[in-house]
């Protein structure tokens, strides 16, 4: 599944998909430049961010696709996540309409990640995370929480996606 770039460099298409406002920017803006957005604005059409990885002390190369989560720009987002093989399909644990439509989400890429975000947001969690994994496992896809806020698991979450594919 890999794409030879140039020399010993490999990249990789990931895509990020899910509703609008769970947090598919931050999560890239965590992992690739270690910031966070408190009120970052909806990501208009598709933007990318290459990012360099270190699998198994090989270097490679992840291009991250950050589409739009807004119904609007679903026509032109569905056009990028064609060639992608690996794809984080987040939801948002605070809001359990963003959980209820990852099915809409999920397009049988290679390899998929769901990734239910915010979880530093404990009082206000409406999706469990039992509910969370039970999914994963029926639909036969990664699992893990992760918060772009406190960074956790966000790393891991690329790494497990970009490693497998590798
Ligand atoms: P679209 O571009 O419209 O599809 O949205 P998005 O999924 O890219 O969401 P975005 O990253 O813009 O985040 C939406 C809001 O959620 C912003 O106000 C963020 O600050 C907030 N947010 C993102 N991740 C987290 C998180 O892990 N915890 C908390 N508490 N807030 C978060
Ligand atoms: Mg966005």
């Amino acid at each position: 599944y890999s794409e030879e770039d140039s020399g010993d460099d490999y990249l990789f298409k990931i895509v990020l998909l899910g509703d609008s406002g769970v947090g598919k920017s931050n999560l890239l803006a965590r992992f690739a430049r270690n910031e966070f957005y408190s009120n970052s604005k909806s990501t208009i059409g598709v933007e990318f961010q290459t990012q360099k990885m270190e699998i198994n002390g090989k270097e490679v190369k992840a291009q991250i696709w950050d589409t739009a989560g807004q119904e609007r720009f679903r026509a032109v987002t569905s056009a990028y996540y064609r060639g992608a093989v690996g794809a984080l399909v987040v939801y948002d644990i605070s809001r359990r309409q963003t959980f209820d439509s990852v099915g809409r989400w999920l397009h049988e890429l290679h390899i998929t990640i769901l990734v239910g975000n915010k979880k530093d947001l404990k009082d206000a969690r409406e999706v469990s995370t039992a509910e969370g994994k039970s999914l994963a496992e029926s639909e036969t896809l990664f699992f893990t929480e992760t918060s772009a806020l406190d960074s956790s698991n966000v790393n891991a979450a690329f790494q497990t996606i970009v490693k497998e594919i590798y």
